[in-house]
């Protein structure tokens, strides 16, 4: 025998951002017609933790280690035997509580354990909301490598309540709307002029401003998403601004927060590419009134250790180092980093 089948998996992703969204998880949970819920979050937000395990009246609430530390296989086996613990079975959702690294895992574990389960994902960070929990993305660190472990499998349920939000120092709190700035700036002109008047109300922290910037953000991610799940093509777009935004990361190791360093590489890699100033500028304007600041950290203008980590980086293929960058607002292009450019984009 010698034929062809061919499977084509289908999936949706209902997603909710409004203040207090909170009050309609029993009632969505109750559409995906489960076998109960297991509450997985944050250890820092163990209040808020149980407040929701209650609401929905989950079998267990169980706190993971804060931040990225939780992201490793041994973590991994150990919720899958508390799973069974507590009777897990495949119609079991397990709901995600917190930032992008509790949604990374937990959809990690979801999409495996029984070979897949369904998964609900409430983020309680702007980046888990406007971006890490959105498109299906999973995983756990791994042999020192971020993300080597993972699947793309999307959740069932995205739902944000922006009360969740009010608790974030004011780092985390704009953290992700660099995210949604930057999406803006290569994929739509129209939400950009719009994230032009909001970043000043983001700044402030105002409730309603967040909830729009979080819903533009999920809709231009999905969109892209929806054309190009496993990142072929459009997808490697949202990666303006993390060639040289990872670097400085990476060099910086762990003194800069990664939308802190996103903010400063889309700006270097516009400069790189010698991109319109009007545009540079615009752009800079936007994330000074989200109150981020954009000036590339004079220790860090290292452009030989800037170079080595950019052309390292898993999206770089035999020395080129390509990049994305806005040739008019609201449109990516992609363009090769070169390293005479470097020493100009770090000014
Ligand atoms: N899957 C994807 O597509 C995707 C995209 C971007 C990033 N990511 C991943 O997301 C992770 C980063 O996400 P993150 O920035 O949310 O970090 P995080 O999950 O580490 O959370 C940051 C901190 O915020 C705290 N926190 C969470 N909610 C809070 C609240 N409401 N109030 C106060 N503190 C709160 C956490 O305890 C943690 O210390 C990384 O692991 C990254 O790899 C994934
Ligand atoms: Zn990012």
């Amino acid at each position: 025998m010698d034929q062809r089948f061919e499977f084509l998996r289908r999936s949706s992703c209902r997603v909710v951002v409004a203040r207090g969204a909170a009050t309609q998880l029993p009632a969505l949970l109750a559409e995906l017609d489960l076998d109960g819920v297991v509450v997985l979050h944050d250890a820092t937000i163990g209040e808020l933790a149980q407040q929701i395990a209650a609401l929905v009246g989950a079998r267990a609430a169980l706190p993971l280690p804060d931040g990225e530390a939780k992201k490793t296989l041994p973590i991994l086996g150990e919720l899958a035997a508390r799973l069974r613990q507590h009777g897990a079975t495949r119609r079991t959702a397990l709901l995600s509580l917190g930032g992008g690294s509790t949604s990374d895992l937990v959809g990690f574990l979801a999409a495996v354990f029984l070979r897949g389960v369904p998964f609900v994902a409430c983020p309680t960070t702007t980046l888990a909301a406007c971006d890490a929990a959105i498109g299906g993305k999973t995983g756990v660190d791994h042999g020192g490598l971020k993300n080597e472990l993972g699947t793309i499998r999307q959740p069932d349920l995205v739902l944000t309540d922006t009360d969740w939000l009010t608790t974030l120092p004011d780092a985390l709190w704009r953290e992700g709307f660099v995210e949604v700035i930057k999406k803006a700036a290569v994929l739509d002109a129209a939400n950009f002029a719009q994230l032009e008047t909001l970043a000043p109300k983001l700044r402030q922290r105002v409730p309603e401003a967040a909830a729009a910037t979080i819903a533009m953000a999920i809709a231009m991610k999905l969109t892209v998403v929806q054309a190009d799940e496993t990142e072929r093509d459009r997808r490697a777009w949202l990666n303006f601004g993390h060639t040289l935004g990872h670097a400085l990361e990476s060099l910086a190791d762990g003194a800069l927060r990664h939308g802190e360093c996103v903010a400063r590489g889309m700006l270097a890699e516009c400069r790189a590419a010698q991109v319109a100033q009007t545009i540079t500028e615009r752009l800079e304007r936007a994330l000074h009134s989200l109150g981020v600041d954009t000036a590339w950290p004079e220790r860090f203008r290292q452009p030989d250790a800037i170079w080595a980590l950019a052309s390292k980086d898993k999206k770089a293929a035999a020395g080129n180092v390509p990049m994305i960058v806005p040739n008019a607002l609201g449109h990516g292009e992609r363009v090769t980093l070169a390293r005479a450019d470097l020493a100009r984009a770090l000014s």
